[in-house]
């Protein structure tokens, strides 16, 4: 296997002097190629910003990322990322087959071509048939799927989903992290997903990381070890799946990993800052 991803000492911080905020600190890891790798941390222990420092959609104060050996340094053509907020990363005046082409139009691919690859995608996620109509006519989870489709209509060499299913019912999750399972394997995609949710790292995943509270730093690198044919009702009943849960869970509430309590304690990141990044967040993430 080669190396997909590799980071080496990433570290954000958002502001400057007294509002200074470090998100992410020191984070070291390589993704294979193939893998479908979950991280998984508590809300807001820096999750979106290490996505978003892969991605190039904002430049890490300190480390560097690399993408089959090369420096990232804005977006890469070859990788796509899926958010959390489907409602709000689909363009509503532009109907499904539109929205999934949409990342084609800046490579030199013919009409015909364009249509042929969204239609393709679009039936890889179970959608096939809903091309002509708008986003908004669709359900969370199939708007979700959508979301997917166009991730993937450019074949990306890495795949960054930030809580893709967090916004959806539980059933739909279900069926949407079954997806994520078959279409990796299908396409041989390289997929790194970010979730708050243990089981839900667990049960994606062919390896788990799992973060410290903020600012992120790595508590433990797990090979989860369970069948490649997942079910979300046999799979997550088996002792394998309990016991790995419960392993994460602890590692989760670890000292190590609860240790920035202290710093923060010592006066980083007031409340009212706290407050005032969380609204930015949420415009940076349209
Ligand atoms: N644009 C920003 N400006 C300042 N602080 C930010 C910004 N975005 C996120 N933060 C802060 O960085 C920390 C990590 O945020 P985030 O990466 O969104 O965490 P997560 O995705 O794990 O919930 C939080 O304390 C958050 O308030
Ligand atoms: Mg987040």
């Amino acid at each position: 296997m080669s190396t997909m991803l590799e980071v080496s000492g990433l570290t954000h911080q958002y502001g400057q002097g007294e509002r200074a905020h470090v998100a992410v600190q020191d984070l070291t890891f390589s993704i294979e190629a193939g893998q479908l790798a979950c991280i998984v941390g508590p809300s807001g222990c820096g999750k979106s910003t290490l996505l978003r420092c892969i991605s190039g959609l904002i430049e890490a104060t300190g480390g560097s990322v690399r993408l089959h050996g090369d420096e990232v340094s804005g977006v890469p053509d070859d990788l796509a990322v899926v958010f959390q907020d489907y409602s709000r990363s689909l363009f509503p005046w532009l109907t499904v087959a539109k929205n999934v082409e949409f990342p084609l139009r800046w490579q030199k691919v013919s009409k015909a071509e364009r249509t042929r690859r969204a239609a393709e995608v679009l039936e890889a996620v179970g959608l096939a048939g809903v091309g002509k109509k708008f986003p908004w006519q669709l359900s969370g989870g199939m708007q979700q799927r959508v979301s997917i489709a166009r991730a993937l209509v450019g074949r990306p060499a890495l795949l960054l989903m930030d809580e893709p299913f967090a916004s959806v019912d539980a059933q739909t999750r279900g069926e949407l992290e079954d997806l994520t399972r078959t279409v990796q394997r299908d396409l041989g995609s390289t997929i790194l997903l970010v979730t708050h949710d243990i089981d839900e790292s667990v049960y994606l995943a062919d390896r788990v990381l799992v973060l410290s509270k903020s600012p992120a730093s790595i508590v433990a690198d797990l090979s989860i070890d369970l069948p490649a044919e997942r079910d979300q009702i046999t799979t997550r009943e088996s002792e394998r799946f309990v016991a790995l849960r419960g392993e994460v869970a602890r590692l989760l509430q670890s000292p190590r990993a609860q240790r920035t309590a202290e710093a923060e304690q010592a006066g980083e990141g007031s409340a009212d800052s706290a407050g005032s990044a969380d609204s930015e967040l949420t415009t940076a993430d349209t």
